[in-house]
């Protein structure tokens, strides 16, 4: 929305598509835009299947008109970039949604409407008819079918019914012919953000939230805990959808200096940091409004423990980092950046002269962690794989019971906690919604909840008592690579710190302290492999199967790896502890089968080689990483990949680098697209 200098509408479609592209590692099977028709009475609409290129040239193609270069003060556009989840990607199905054929109402969404059947079925009796088979097209009828029955309700006050009746997970965006130059928007369990351009500062750095009037909003068809109307689907039925009063509030919009200001409704900053570092971050059931130039932030109720405000934070993201630069993938470039992202991750926290660490986040709730019950680790994907990467150290270095869960499972089995369990959350978007949800979970049971991210603002940070930030940088490549390295290390990290008074344990320390000192030195080192992981790429991208195995240290490598390869390239994959080979996996094993094994100079060498003979014997003949100059392992093979020698419990940061690699390496052999493949997202904010 812009109330600074006139733009003409091609420019805010430039805008959006720019806006688009930068958010499309979370999704982008179809994408979509609207804005206002030139004479401003209409609302024009352009979707496509497939990525935001294909939007923008159909953008080009359809707003060719110099009707479209007309400079214009106030402009509200709307896009979208999608990740399927009701509803096959087609156009179809693209966001924008609208309530009516006159396109009165349009909704960009994303995350669930779980309950958008009841709703579907109510409005359908009303006359509605549905265009799509996804759930958001409930959302812009249902504000179109309150707007019809209120017509004096505020913009605002209509999606503040709307949000009322429908359950799940959104983060919304409403934009309305009826209402030219306001877009009200409103989140809950998906990120959203209001950044915010002044051409002069704005009188505060503080949105003052507004609240409705408590005693007017309760009627006897709400449950008074919830405030939510208690008919919308009693037992499985439809009923009418009872509409609340309008709800007063006390003052109107925000105090500013000066009204000449740009407004951007995003999911996540990378789509606004080139025009501001401004942001503020939407809480659940915020209802965000701009209308004239000002933001107002309402809230239906206040509870006891409410701010007052929302906060302006000022973020220190560059846009050159979610640039490529020279590389021709993102995920090319996150890789290629770790010597750099691990520093970060260490940078004013390790102090190695003086074999100290601090972590400012959690340093005053230690004492309590040192007296919980057990540490649980949870997570998703590859986040999940830097637990139990770090699951033996944090055992040997707290002496506590460490469990790592996947955040689903742990969900599913309603696994029991306690008021003395830490649990850590490890996500690099923080929006992972199923991490989020066992979060929720475990706070409720009273459990301390740290939380491990890479991306200040997002959920799990806000939802923490205390927690980590790994520091490196933002993350576009779907597929995660420096983000896992650095919760690698931020897990090592806590470790280090939660033995610092046990004498006994001072040696390991400093011996692990000391190959923190050197890692990054080694991670360069073992990137200088790159064509060497190239020319075996060569060798393998045309095999259906890679079997990755290992154990100890390295069994975290080898599920990693497995989830790069088929994440990246669609290639079949499995990472195998070695110490099952011989329960099953090794019937897979023959000449023919790809194979890699993992086998260092660690505690488990003696048994990683009797995995490695056991697949000699069938006439296997894998790659091996092994440490450099280890002849005697090399000699089974005539493959390898040398690493350098580090201490055993880091050597899971430089074996997973060739994987790394190597599933890149194959993706872009294979043809596949490296940054975005196929039904994946980056941030899966959706159960
Ligand atoms: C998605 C991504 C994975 C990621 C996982 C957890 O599935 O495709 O690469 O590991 O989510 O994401 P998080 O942001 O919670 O680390």
């Amino acid at each position: 929305l812009n109330y600074l200098t006139p733009k003409s509408r091609l420019e805010v479609l430039d805008l959006l598509v720019t806006g688009l592209k930068r958010l499309e590692y979370r999704g982008y099977d179809s994408t979509g835009v609207a804005i206002d028709s030139p004479d401003s009475k209409n609302i024009v609409m352009v979707k496509r299947t497939g990525k935001v290129k294909v939007l923008e040239d159909a953008i080009l193609e359809h707003f060719s008109g110099g009707e479209y270069s007309e400079p214009v003060m106030t402009h509200i556009g709307i896009a979208h970039t999608r990740w399927a989840t009701h509803g096959v990607p087609c156009e179809r199905n693209s966001h924008p949604h609208r309530s009516d054929e006159g396109n009165g109402f349009v909704v960009v969404h994303n995350g669930i409407i779980t309950n958008y059947n009841d709703v579907k079925t109510f409005l359908a009796k009303r006359g509605y008819e549905f265009e799509s088979d996804t759930d958001t097209e409930v959302f812009a009828k249902l504000v179109h079918h309150l707007w019809k029955t209120h017509p004096t309700y505020s913009f605002r006050e209509l999606v503040e019914q709307a949000i009322l009746q429908v359950e799940g997970a959104f983060a919304i965006a409403v934009k309305s012919k009826h209402f030219p130059g306001e877009c009200v928007a409103s989140r809950r369990s998906s990120p959203l953000l209001v950044a915010i351009k002044t051409k002069t500062r704005l009188a505060t750095d503080h949105i003052p939230i507004l609240y409705g009037k408590d005693d007017k909003k309760l009627t006897s068809d709400q449950d008074p805990d919830s405030g939510k109307p208690q008919d919308i689907r009693p037992h499985g039925q439809t009923r009418e959808l009872p509409v609340l009063p309008r709800s007063d509030s006390t003052s109107e919009f925000m105090p500013l200096e000066e009204k000449e200001v740009e407004y951007f409704f995003a999911s996540d900053a990378s789509a606004v940091i080139e025009h501001t570092n401004r942001v503020i971050y939407l809480e659940d059931d915020d209802v965000a409004a701009v209308r004239d130039g000002t933001l107002s932030i309402h809230r239906l109720k206040k509870s006891l423990d409410d701010p007052h405000a929302r906060e302006i934070t000022t973020l220190k993201m560059e846009i050159q980092q979610i640039m490529k630069g020279n590389y021709d993938y993102f995920m090319q470039k996150e890789i290629f950046e770790q010597p750099d992202s691990v520093v970060n991750t260490m940078r004013g926290r390790v102090r190695f002269d003086g074999n100290a660490i601090v972590l400012g986040g959690i340093k005053d709730y230690i004492p309590e962690i040192k007296r919980c019950r057990r540490l649980m680790l949870i997570g998703c994907g590859t986040s999940y794989h830097s637990a139990v990467a770090t699951r033996q150290l944090l055992e040997e270095l707290t002496e506590l019971p460490v469990m790592v869960e996947l955040a689903s499972d742990f969900l599913d089995r309603n696994t029991p906690i306690f008021r003395d369990d830490v649990c850590f959350f490890i996500s690099q978007s923080g929006e992972t919604a199923d991490t989020l949800m066992a979060l929720r979970y475990c706070k409720q049971r009273g459990a301390l909840i740290v939380g491990i991210t890479n991306t200040v603002g997002s959920s799990i940070c806000r939802e923490s008592h205390c927690g980590v930030h790994i520091n490196a940088g933002p993350e576009i490549g779907v597929a995660s690579t420096k983000a896992y390295t650095s919760q690698f290390i931020s897990l090592v990290m806590f470790a280090l710190v939660m033995s610092e008074d046990r004498l006994s344990l001072q040696q390991r320390r400093l011996e692990i302290l000391q190959a923190l000192s050197n890692l990054a030195d080694q991670i360069r080192e073992v990137l200088k492999l790159d064509s060497k992981v190239q020319e075996l790429a060569k060798d393998l991208y045309q095999h259906k199967s890679l079997l990755i195995m290992g154990r100890g240290y390295n069994f975290a490598t080898c599920l990693e790896g497995a989830l790069k390869v088929k994440e990246l390239t669609y290639m079949h994959s499995e990472g195998i502890m070695a110490g099952e080979l011989k329960h099953g996996p090794l019937a897979l094993v023959d000449d023919s089968m790809p194979v890699l094994m993992i086998v260092l100079r660690d505690p488990v060498y003696v048994k990683c080689m009797n995995a490695l003979q056991q697949v000699t014997s069938r006439k296997g003949c894998p790659v091996i990483i092994c440490e450099e100059g280890d002849e005697e392992t090399k000699a089974f093979s005539s493959r390898h990949l040398e690493i350098p020698r580090t201490v055993d419990c880091l050597q899971g940061i430089l074996t997973v680098i060739p994987m790394q690699l190597l599933s890149y390496h194959i993706a872009v052999l294979r043809g596949c697209d490296v940054d975005c493949p196929r039904n994946l997202a980056k941030s899966v904010t959706v159960e």
